[in-house]
């Protein structure tokens, strides 16, 4: 945490950020429906990693963009961010490489991603550095649950469940550099105009990411045979009803929209000690 977001935000403990730089899948191809058999599943993880390479581009791009005007502590914590954001991308791109092109609508899906990363890049570095801080709560949310209940992943062969564990810990890590980075970047505006920015983003962002997620999700359990509509009520219930991949991260999620939230405000960093043990030795 930097000392530059003082006097916008209350003081939080150092986060240390580390990137670690492995490489998960080496043992291709991995069954087609890998989270254990469960194909509902197994599409709502595939979808999420379809959106990483071009979502993750889009926010190393944004802090990237307004690099210029950190310093000190923050700067360090930006580069380490985007180092991190560049390597999961990485690994993203060769887990979505399990995915059949001639099975499932890639292209489809990837062009639609990238039309929505293209509308945000057209508004702007603010716009884009807007969605970046909404995801990257989203992905923190995500990442609290994939590393807080063992059973979200089980069944998933070991690479898989390893990388997805890896990059969850990473998001919990760095969960709060865009969020600082805005801070820093906002800090001239009135305190209304900061809050209505995040929040305005953040609205947006929850219906299109969740509408786009289940959308893309469908679209590979329909290459797989079943009916779209089946299909999006499948989706819908594995983030809201069971498990409740989403449902499960909403009281974080309300907190955004407190005026004085800061994403270290749920301090889960016991959890993410332990989590750092495992990957210390990879
Ligand atoms: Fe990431
Ligand atoms: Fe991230």
């Amino acid at each position: 945490m930097s000392d530059a977001t003082a006097g916008t935000l209350a003081p939080h403990q150092a986060v240390s950020i580390t990137p670690r730089n492995i490489r998960f899948m080496e043992h291709l191809p991995v069954a087609a429906t890998w989270l254990g058999g469960d194909v509902v599943g197994t599409a709502v993880f595939n979808a999420l990693s379809l959106t990483f390479p071009d979502g993750e581009r889009m926010f190393m791009d944004a802090v990237r963009h307004y690099k210029a005007k950190l310093s000190g502590a923050l700067l360090e914590e930006a580069n380490a961010f985007i180092a991190q954001e560049a390597i999961h991308t990485r690994e993203h791109v060769a887990l979505n490489k399990m995915l059949d092109p001639n099975h499932y609508p890639l292209e489809r899906i990837r062009a639609h991603i990238r039309e929505q990363t293209a509308i945000a890049e057209r508004m702007g570095p603010m716009t884009m550095l807007g969605a970046t801080i909404s995801l990257e709560h989203f992905t923190a949310m995500l990442g609290d649950s994939v590393l807080g209940d063992a059973k979200m992943l089980a069944g998933a062969p070991e690479d898989v469940r390893r990388l997805w564990q890896w990059h969850a810990m990473e998001e919990t890590e760095h969960k709060a550099v865009a969020f600082d980075v805005f801070a820093v970047v906002t800090k001239d505006w009135p305190r209304w105009r900061r809050y209505m920015t995040r929040v305005h983003a953040m609205a947006l962002v929850s219906l299109q990411f969740t509408a786009h997620l289940t959308y893309y999700a469908s679209l590979l359990l329909a290459a797989d045979g079943m009916s779209r509509s089946r299909a999006t009520f499948k989706v819908l219930w594995f983030l809201f009803g069971k498990p409740a991949f989403f449902r499960r991260g909403l009281r974080g999620y309300w907190d955004w929209y407190k005026p004085g939230f800061h994403p270290w405000d749920h301090d889960n960093q016991a959890m993410l000690d332990t989590w750092r043990q495992v990957f210390a030795a990879a």
